[in-house]
């Protein structure tokens, strides 16, 4: 059957009533692709699941199918959040194809070029302040409560309800079973908590199992690993640079039930995992989203991952989302030629063709 977005495809495991509207751009079913060179390279079964193919290029489409879908069933007319770019880019267009209004605040000059571009085009009022996003989030929280603007970070429980779908998929793409190890990048920690909780609604219905869940923080941005609230995060993974996660504490059980761990990765290993995913298997993810490859080699090398073992790995984000990491981190530069065919033959045959 045609696939018709979560909402449909997903009502019997979700919030959804006669009265939820069928909101949908189509998100969900995205590939889940096995890796041959890097599974062969540390010696596990690794896969990816492609999260950026969703209908505005991250998972996001996930959670914020619910939650305005919800909104609109309760009778709001306006939706709110805080963003380092991905949950704004999804809340915009969200609300534009349900007809209602968005608003976005965002860390000035933080976030990614494609996110920014995305919200432009999808009509969303946007509001860049002088801060980063722990202070974007309290600011929009409290405006939330004294105002009947819908809050839809995920603090609002439609977003894990939608996001946890994406568990259900691997199973069903792992041909009913769960991986032996989840790898997942956390920023906010809303979709770890929510893949946990797919993951273990999954397996009471499905007896699918449970992965062990390992989540990935930025070194620059890890609060939970290092159990104290950043003031100042860094990293070049804009995506995740949060220092004061929301749902800390149900990531934290999510790692200890699932007997994982949450880990740190630096901004190094998460470029050189970025590179090498494009480079060797043709995946391009944005770099907050190759943290989960970067802890996986972090983690295939302590021992932490067993050779062997079934892994899947979350890419949160299309590459395209930030072309000028990407400009930035690669060594390859366009050659300058005149246009003329015995210079580039010269060149490709002194150059390429050796
Ligand atoms: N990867 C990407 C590409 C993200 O955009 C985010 C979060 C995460 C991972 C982390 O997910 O917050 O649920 O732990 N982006 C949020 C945003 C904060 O505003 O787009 P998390």
């Amino acid at each position: 059957m045609r696939w018709q977005g979560l909402i449909q495809q997903y009502r019997e495991y979700l919030p959804v009533t006669n009265e939820t509207p069928r909101l949908s751009l189509n998100e969900g079913n995205t590939p889940l692709l096995p890796l041959h060179t890097l599974s062969e390279q540390l010696g596990i079964e690794m896969y990816v699941k492609i999260e950026g193919a969703n209908p505005t290029g991250s998972f996001k489409d996930r959670g914020m199918v619910m939650a305005v879908a919800k909104a609109v069933e309760e009778g709001s007319k306006t939706v709110i959040c805080a963003s380092t770019g991905n949950t704004s880019a999804a809340a915009a267009a969200y609300a534009a194809r349900a007809g209602i209004r968005c608003i976005i605040v965002i860390p000035e000059g933080k976030i990614a070029m494609g996110k920014l571009a995305q919200a432009v085009m999808y009509g969303a009022e946007i509001i860049s302040i002088e801060g980063n996003f722990d202070q974007a989030l309290k600011i929009v929280r409290a405006l939330s409560e004294s105002s009947p603007i819908t809050l839809v970070n995920s603090v609002n429980p439609y977003r894990i309800e939608g996001q946890k779908t994406a568990a259900f998929e691997i199973c069903v793409q792992l041909g009913g079973t769960a991986p032996d190890v989840l790898a997942i990048p956390v920023g906010n920690a809303g979709n770890i908590t929510a893949y946990w909780k797919g993951f273990k609604e999954y397996n009471e219905r499905h007896k699918t199992g449970l992965p062990e869940m390992h989540g990935f923080e930025a070194e620059g941005s890890a609060a939970i690993v290092r159990n104290q609230i950043i003031e100042n995060p860094e990293t070049v993974a804009t995506a995740i640079r949060i220092g004061n996660p929301a749902s800390w504490i149900s990531a934290v059980k999510a790692a200890e039930e699932s007997n994982g761990k949450i880990d740190e990765v630096s901004d190094s290993e998460i470029l050189e995992a970025y590179k090498l995913l494009a480079r060797n298997e043709g995946v391009f993810a944005e770099p907050g989203s190759c943290a989960s490859i970067a802890g996986i080699i972090k983690q295939v090398k302590s021992g932490e991952i067993k050779k062997g073992s079934k892994v899947v790995a979350v890419l949160t984000g299309n590459g395209l989302k930030d072309p000028n990491i990407a400009i930035e981190a690669s060594s390859i530069k366009p050659v300058l030629l005149p246009c003329d065919e015995k210079v580039i033959y010269e060149h490709i045959r002194g150059a390429v063709l050796h």
